[in-house]
């Protein structure tokens, strides 16, 4: 049995097509044809995002000391987005293309120089993550554009240092063909594209009603700050936890889950002193958060650090790293790790005239904190997962014959599904009271699932695409014997006998664990 992953381009592909069949992701209201950046999850993706969710809330809230909870509103006082900066600076370089009327992020938007014959005549523009074979092709465009479709077309220039569209003159604007342009010099220059969606808030139309939708759960962190540590027994350093919504009205949401409109964080504001050692403190935030992502089943060698150079930090920030991930489309941000110093809690105190001074016991000083942030995407999480599981091997069938088979190897602790029973035949009514009383029982603990139909193998197989770590059959051997069931491996196929009262231990080690 050799398992394989799909190569990267088919990878993708696959997953969509597997999360829509199965029941774990569709786009967003689809009997209208979808709208572009926003997506349902199904029975199995809420599962599993739920999962995610509250693995990381125990790990990250209740089994630690020193981080408390918080569940803050979505709309907040639009103050606070101005004393955020994001009412004046939350926003993105945009560039249009005139003839297809897309929009793109002019960082995410390079050009390529194009030389035929050892001239240069051009540039083609291309979305970051393209592969060479599109740049390629775009290049050819570019040259039967210019009706010059004899000439040699250099390969290595077209692969040479490709020019961030920021950073592109209005000269060589014009001699760039778009990504999906026909004709050169149809792309604008780039604009700055506010991401907050904006909303009214009460019966008045005008501005002063405007609000907003939040783009990250952090403001409501801080704006909740003084609440927590006016009421609860917090002592620096500490941190506060949320969960929540966010929505930013991004110029190109793509690549499935990852860049959204509507999508889910999992923040932390870490409240650490002025003279804290932060360099240190960052340090270990890092390698916690790289463990946890190891301890929900992420490989440890698909992530890497992203160390954010110097000169490109926002002036208040110290540091940020970001974690990223070996996503089907390359390696991305998966979770951000910032050094936000104290000007969050600054600009609030500047702006609502509240202090936000903290009392230390432990130097018998007051000052404003500073802050760690790690900030985690759910959706992302939820992708890295699916990218991290996807799996294709082969294994024989009910008839001893080879067959391909797609497997999610999900971590018991995240799968959506954390077990599933099965009567060896449903016409057998002992097997299937005997099967029915197991699955009532581990129901009452856990997500599992009941399956009577159909040959053995296939319902095996059904679960094995859905990620179910184990199977667990009960047979005449269970009815006439000892009272054991037989526990099937999904990764390895392996099947061994145990007594009901082993399995309740195996499985509480392999799910809670
Ligand atoms: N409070 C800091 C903050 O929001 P960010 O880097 O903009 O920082 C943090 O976002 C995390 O949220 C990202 O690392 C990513 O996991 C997730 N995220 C951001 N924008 C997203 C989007 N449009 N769709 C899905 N996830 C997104």
């Amino acid at each position: 049995m050799t398992a394989q992953v799909a190569s990267n381009d088919r990878l993708m592909e696959e997953l969509v097509g597997l999360c829509k069949r199965r029941g774990f992701i569709f786009p967003s209201s689809e009997i209208y044809g979808g709208y572009n950046g926003f997506f349902d999850y199904g029975p199995l993706g809420v599962e599993l995002r739920n999962n995610i969710k509250q693995a990381w809330w125990r790990d990250f809230v209740h089994r630690r000391d020193d981080i408390e909870g918080l569940d803050s509103s979505i709309i907040m006082h639009p103050a606070i987005w101005k004393a955020s900066g994001h009412v004046d600076g939350f926003s993105d370089p945009m560039v249009d293309c005139k003839e297809s009327k897309l929009r793109y992020r002019a960082d995410q938007l390079f050009i390529a120089p194009v030389h035929l014959d050892g001239e240069s005549v051009g540039y083609v523009a291309f979305l970051e993550g393209a592969d060479s074979t599109t740049i390629y092709k775009r290049a050819k465009k570019l040259r039967d554009l210019l009706g010059r479709k004899q000439s040699v077309l250099d390969e290595n220039q077209l692969s040479s240092d490709p020019t961030e569209f920021t950073e592109v003159t209005a000269e060589q604007s014009a001699q760039t063909l778009g990504p999906d342009a026909t004709e050169v010099g149809t792309l604008t220059e780039p604009r700055e594209f506010k991401l907050m969606f904006e909303t009214k808030v009460g019966p008045l139309a005008d501005d002063s009603a405007t609000a907003y939708l939040r783009p990250e759960t952090a403001q409501g962190i801080f704006a909740n700050y003084k609440n927590i540590v006016d009421t609860g027994r917090v002592k620096i350093p500490f941190g506060i936890a949320q969960i929540g919504k966010a929505f930013r009205n991004e110029i190109t949401p793509r690549n499935f889950i990852f860049r959204s409109r509507e999508f889910e964080q999992m923040e932390i504001e870490y409240f650490i002193a002025p003279d804290a050692n932060w360099r240190e403190l960052h340090r270990a935030w890092l390698d916690t958060c790289i463990d946890w992502l190891v301890s929900i089943g992420l490989p440890r060698e698909a992530i890497t650090e992203d160390i954010h150079p110097e000169d490109k930090l926002a002036f208040y920030s110290q540091a940020t790293t970001d974690l990223m991930f070996h996503f089907p489309h390359g390696e991305q941000e998966l979770w951000g790790i910032a050094c936000r110093s104290d000007y969050d809690l600054k600009q609030h105190q500047e702006h609502s005239g509240k202090s936000m001074e903290i009392f230390d016991e432990a130097s018998k000083s007051k000052y404003v904190p500073h802050v760690i942030e790690p900030s985690l995407g759910v959706d992302r999480t939820l992708l890295a997962v699916l990218t991290a599981a996807y799996c294709e091997d082969e294994v024989p069938n009910d008839k001893g014959k080879a067959e391909k088979r797609t497997l999610l190897k999900f971590s018991p602790k995240i799968a959506p599904y954390k077990a599933a029973i099965f009567p060896l035949l449903k016409n057998k009514p002992e097997l299937v009271e005997r099967a029915q009383a197991i699955y009532k029982k581990l129901q009452r603990r856990w997500n599992v699932f009941y399956d009577a139909s159909g040959a053995i193998g296939r319902r095996y197989r059904r679960q094995d695409e859905i990620g179910t770590p184990f199977g667990i059959t009960i047979d005449f051997d269970t009815i006439e014997k000892d009272g054991s069931v037989t526990l099937r491996d999904r990764d390895t196929c392996e099947q061994r006998r145990v007594s009901e009262a082993e399995l309740m231990d195996f499985l509480e080690a392999q799910i809670e664990g």
